[in-house]
């Protein structure tokens, strides 16, 4: 395949849009793209500040280094989770969110999820769960409660995520396979914000990971290529290999069956009045919104457990 702006051999082929580009335009083009979907989502504007969560991962810094690319007003969140038991794979995502981060004269926030609540992620999952389940979900809790209070806290208008098309068409085959409407009417691009909660945003949605990865790897940034020890087996990487499989046949089916239901949000798949649900109330404790009557689960779960 050759490069569609310049005919030189291109370094990489995308059949899913049927498009070649070489390193140079496939390089102009990621930021391109993402430039498109923030306006066309309306994510956020060049005159407000965003805090990006970082992982380590190719996905987070990819879109850190495409949203300072693009001139954006973007700091960086990592959260360590203390997972490192035999595997430095906290320790290690770290060093590289801090080395992407002092390269490049950007500013990182990092919080420590052990001085924070008294214990690692791993140890949250034996004493809340009696380590009955994979520590996934509280993690997924932990890190969800962190990221707003920093942006919040620290008065970010968006907080930004990493996730790329391959996690929400996995996460919105979960959610479809279930016909969980509640948590589909969760799954968007963007999620507004409410008092004491930022927008949260996904400008990576409509990339394919191998794109990402591709990206990564041309820009040359050092990322952790381990995945989180703990999601071996998970359904969501499942759903990826299905998805895979489907991609492989028919290429552009992944990015269709997320954008037709996209679409079909637009056209009024939810009544206004499951919209209307996604409205919450404060957690008494920390503030935080919740869907909880009471104190939200991270407030219960630090009170009947914390130290
Ligand atoms: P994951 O749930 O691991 O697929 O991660 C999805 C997104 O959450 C990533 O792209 C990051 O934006 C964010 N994220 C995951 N882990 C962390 C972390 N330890 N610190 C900050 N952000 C994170
Ligand atoms: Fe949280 Fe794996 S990243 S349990
Ligand atoms: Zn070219
Ligand atoms: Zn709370």
């Amino acid at each position: 395949m050759k490069c569609k702006k310049c005919g030189q051999r291109a370094s990489v082929n995308m059949p899913q849009h049927n498009l070649g580009l070489c390193r140079e335009h496939f390089l102009e083009w990621v930021p391109e793209q993402t430039e498109r979907f923030i306006k066309k989502y309306a994510m956020f504007t060049h005159e407000e500040k965003i805090l990006v969560a970082v992982s380590g991962g190719k996905d987070s810094l990819s879109l850190w280094d495409i949203l300072h690319r693009l001139g954006y007003r973007a700091d960086g969140l990592y959260i360590a989770l203390g997972i490192d038991e035999g595997v430095d794979y906290s320790v290690e995502s770290q060093r590289l969110a801090e080395k992407f981060a002092a390269e490049r004269g950007l500013t990182l926030h990092v919080v420590n999820v052990q001085e924070q609540t008294g214990k690692t992620i791993p140890e949250w999952a034996e004493t809340s769960l009696r380590g009955r389940q994979k520590p996934c979900a509280v993690c997924g809790l932990v890190k969800r409660h962190e990221m707003n209070r920093i942006a919040r806290d620290l008065g970010y208008d968006v907080l930004a995520t990493g996730h790329n098309l391959d996690d929400e068409a996995a996460v919105l085959f979960g959610n479809t396979l279930s016909w969980s409407r509640e948590y589909l009417l969760r799954q968007a691009p963007v999620l507004p914000g409410t008092p004491g909660l930022a927008r949260k945003v996904k400008p990576l949605c409509r990339f394919y990971e191998r794109e990402m990865a591709a990206y990564a790897l041309l820009r040359g940034i050092e990322y952790i290529y381990e995945e989180c020890p703990y999601s071996a087996g998970a359904s969501s990487i499942r759903y990826k290999e299905l998805l895979n499989q489907l991609e492989h046949d028919q290429p552009g089916a992944k990015l269709a069956f997320y954008l037709k239901f996209l679409d079909a949000r637009q056209q009024g798949l939810f009544s206004a009045q499951e919209e209307k649900q996604l409205e919450l109330h404060p957690c008494p404790n920390c503030g935080q919104p919740t869907s909880a009557p009471g104190l939200c689960s991270y407030c219960r779960m630090v009170g009947e457990f914390g130290g």
